[in-house]
């Protein structure tokens, strides 16, 4: 059967029966405020309400309605940068608690899921990290032997290559006891547990401000006020910039699609490869097929716009490696927030000592989340954690440190924008579902043609730091190349660091 129409939200989505839950109407007062309801704000608050904490999460959006809804959801311990770089950029020390702070989250969410009975279709797998064509098998040998100076003795290199199924694939190191799920029943199943121990979970409610004394005070959009001890930030990019957080992490935007691969041509795996940047690969069940998750082709936020062509590409590599591949079925982009080291930024904020950030999550965010969520549980409970240091937010950038100047340059780079004209010369040029940067200098206008033709004008400034927003025609959003903030078509904020949304525009 030929579908029509490809899926345009992540495979995640699709028919999963998410809990809602009401906006925050009345003042309210309790121990610990989690916000965020994503994988790392609803672990975390399951955590501390196994400790008897009392919790409170608070999203603007639904549950699950930012990334970790676009995630592909490998429960990994195969690091973006490797333990070769990781061990060069953290020590010896360094890789050996990050492969054991990953190992330990794969079995917290395995072990999660089996006492609160989720059915979210976690299975245990064997992960492979694949040459791409031009890389020398050093990369690979240099990666087994220092994975297995970090402790993963049984990573084991397959010179010869692999196969699955029918299909032979290059060279590639294998990490057994990998694992996937589907991440927003994984929430549902939190959410459930959670409130089973008494915990509160608010939806609609937009954070505009966190006022950290000895009591901290979110304010909200709406009016009512949260005050707590302490206050968690899962947020994906922080919503308060105290350590300059957006100095040390840098957005990227990743594609997704999904194929049709007929049901058992390939067995449970995942995969990455050495591409730059790299390639990544899961599989799905669905009700009468499979479906070839493949994910790449990533950018910096807001710096590009060819984005049908990164999909097509996408599509290309899949069928070339995997020649049952079919029909695409869903394709999505989701943002990725990499940090200067390759590790999730986790732990108290120092200029404010009672409010705790997790974020920098990388390509790998549902064990670094997850880690996050037992390092901050432990941190609030008062209970030593041996991998708070490896990840404290105010960590030296060390040997990171190029990464940030690189960036840093980047992102000065992104203000000639503002001795620019915009992308057309007048509104009237912008088809309908279609949105464009028009005017000059700060009075740059973004401006937003719906369905229905009628334009909807916002200052193109980014509430952050004012850098040029970028109408991005795939996603429909408008991309901050700068930190990567995101604002949907009318400019209302989704992701930070922006900590608002677009200013009207001027007339
Ligand atoms: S995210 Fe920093 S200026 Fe937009």
């Amino acid at each position: 059967m030929q579908r029509q129409l490809i899926q345009t939200a992540s495979i995640w989505r699709d028919g999963v029966d998410l809990p809602t839950y009401s906006p925050l109407t009345t003042d309210l007062r309790v121990a610990v405020a989690v916000v965020g309801a994503g994988i790392a704000g609803l672990s975390t608050a399951y955590q501390l309400a196994k400790r008897g904490f009392q919790v409170a999460v608070l999203d603007d959006g639904p549950i699950g309605g930012g990334d970790t809804g676009n995630t592909t959801a490998q429960v990994t311990c195969m690091l973006d940068k490797g333990y070769a770089e990781t061990e060069q950029l953290r020590g010896a020390d360094g890789a050996r608690l990050t492969a054991e702070s990953h190992m330990a989250a794969i079995d917290t969410i395995e072990r999660i899921v089996r006492d609160e009975a989720i059915a979210c279709d976690l299975a245990r797998m064997d992960g492979y990290f694949f040459l791409a064509p031009g890389d020398e098998l050093r990369t690979l040998t240099d990666e087994r032997d220092a994975s297995q100076r970090a402790g993963l003795r049984d990573v084991a290199l397959l010179s010869s290559g692999v196969t699955l199924g029918n299909v032979r694939l290059s060279s590639a190191l294998r990490f057994p006891r990998q694992a996937h799920f589907h991440p927003l029943k994984y929430l549902v199943g939190l959410c459930r547990a959670i409130e089973g121990m008494g915990g509160q979970i608010f939806c609609g409610t937009h954070i505009t401000r966190v006022n950290a004394e000895a009591i901290v005070t979110l304010e909200t959009t709406d009016g009512p006020a949260i005050r707590a001890d302490t206050v968690v930030l899962a947020t994906h990019m922080p919503i308060n910039d105290a350590l300059g957080y957006s100095l040390r992490i840098f957005p990227a935007l990743t594609y997704v699609i999904g194929l049709h691969i007929p049901t058992g041509s390939l067995p449970n795996f995942l995969a990455f490869d050495t591409a730059d940047p790299y390639h990544y690969v899961r599989i799905q069940a669905a009700a009468d097929h499979d479906v070839l998750i493949v994910g790449g082709e990533d950018h910096k936020t807001g710096q590009a716009d060819d984005m049908d062509a990164r999909y097509q590409r996408l599509a290309q590599w899949a069928r070339a490696q995997f020649p049952m591949a079919g029909e695409v079925l869903y394709r999505w982009s989701g943002e990725v927030a990499n940090s200067f080291d390759g590790l999730a930024l986790i732990g108290p904020d120092l200029v404010s000592p009672n409010v705790y950030v997790i974020t920098g999550q990388t390509g790998i965010g549902m064990t670094h989340s997850t880690i996050g969520s037992m390092i901050v549980a432990d941190q609030i409970a008062g209970t030593a954690n041996p991998w708070a240091e490896l990840y404290a937010p105010a960590r030296a950038t060390g040997r990171g440190l190029g990464q940030v100047v690189s960036e840093g340059l980047n992102v000065l780079s992104q203000y000639t924008e503002l001795l620019k004209g915009g992308d057309v010369a007048s509104a009237t040029e912008i088809p309908a579902g279609s949105g464009a940067v028009v005017g000059w200098g700060p009075t740059k206008v973004a401006a937003y043609r719906d369905d229905r033709g009628v334009l909807h004008r916002r200052s193109a400034l980014c509430t952050h730091l004012g850098c040029v927003v970028a109408w991005n025609d795939s996603a429909k959003t408008w991309d901050c190349p700068c930190h990567g903030s995101r604002f949907d078509s009318y400019g209302t904020v989704i992701n930070g660091p922006a900590p608002s949304d677009l200013s009207p525009a001027e007339e």
